[in-house]
């Protein structure tokens, strides 16, 4: 199946700027000759399909550069809709997290039972009556699950696009106490970094596994680089300690590859001008690399 690459050089998600230049950074990185080397076909989409929102300055204190990043998604939605009926599978690479917004409503536009495994520091499940920043970033999955402004839950189709039956969260570390509220009420899994700990990396992902493909008819990766710990990948903009190790994250995305379930990925909050060298950037590709076959021998 080719792999369709979806650049979003987008960063009005979040406070600090530099993760636009995140796509421009993996694909100069060797990202899709790494993909190629694993024997996937690959195309690249250009980036022509975003609209020109530098001056787009629609913005509120609960919703910060909302007008640019409901541009964004509405494009981004349209974009991997059309990627995925054509029967490739789509890799968004961002851009700060708010893209997931766009990725996951193109996603379900055809699945209606989307399962979403969500490898993060943070939930990214604030509203923005909720959220203590007001960065869209950090209201990305919530919006999936419908909650939150209209606007942006019901792109491309009616809200909820997401049952929080089939989402599992691994690798949290740092929640606003409204998204651990949320996160109970819902009752979402939510695989922390003491779960890890305790238990193991391959444990928990089995288990996250069979959370989000049980009953589910696609299973999405969002990937967000802040999951790993800042000694390993510095190159964030919203950094948390105590994250996964260097083979902790390898291994979550080699036992996705195992479980040959995955149908879309985004690989998100890479920030090249907060990186040591391109340490970061490295890691991300070969991560990107790992959950799409890569295998030591
Ligand atoms: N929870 C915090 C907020 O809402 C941080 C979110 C960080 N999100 C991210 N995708 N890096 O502002
Ligand atoms: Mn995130
Ligand atoms: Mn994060
Ligand atoms: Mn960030």
């Amino acid at each position: 199946q080719p792999i369709s690459i979806l650049p979003v050089p987008f960063d009005w998600g979040a406070s600090r700027r530099g993760a636009a230049s995140g796509p421009q950074a993996l694909l100069g990185a060797g990202l899709e000759r790494r993909l190629q080397l694993l024997g996937h076909q690959t195309k690249i989409r250009p980036d022509s399909y975003l609209p020109d929102f530098t001056s787009d300055c629609r913005t509120s204190p609960r919703m910060k550069q909302w007008g640019s990043v409901l541009a964004m998604c509405e494009a981004v939605s349209r974009e991997i809709a059309l990627l995925a009926s054509g029967g490739t599978f789509p890799l968004a690479i961002g851009g700060d997290h708010s893209i997931s917004i766009g990725t996951i409503a193109g996603l379900a536009q055809q699945k209606r039972k989307l399962g979403v495994i969500w490898i993060d520091a943070h939930a990214d499940v604030n509203t923005p009556e909720s959220s203590p920043s007001g960065n869209i970033h950090g209201m990305a999955l919530a919006a999936g699950l419908g909650l939150g402004d209209p606007r942006f839950t019901t792109i491309g189709s009616a809200a909820p696009k997401l049952q929080a039956e089939r989402i599992a969260l691994v690798g949290t570390r740092q929640l606003d106490e409204g998204e651990k509220r949320l996160i109970r009420k819902l009752g979402v899994a939510c695989f922390t970094m003491h779960d890890i700990d305790k238990f193991g990396m391959a444990r928990i992902m089995e288990q996250a596994i069979a959370v989000v493909s049980s009953g589910s008819d696609g299973v999405h990766v969002s990937f967000d680089i802040d999951s790993v710990d800042p000694g390993e990948a510095p190159g964030t903009g919203t950094p948390v300690r105590g994250g996964l190790n260097f083979r902790e994250a390898h291994l979550a995305m080699e036992l996705l590859y195992e479980a040959g379930v995955v149908t879309s990925a985004d690989i998100v909050e890479v920030n090249p001008l907060l990186d040591n060298g391109h340490q970061t950037v490295r890691l991300a590709v070969e991560l990107i690399g790992s959950l799409l076959g890569a295998r030591i021998l």
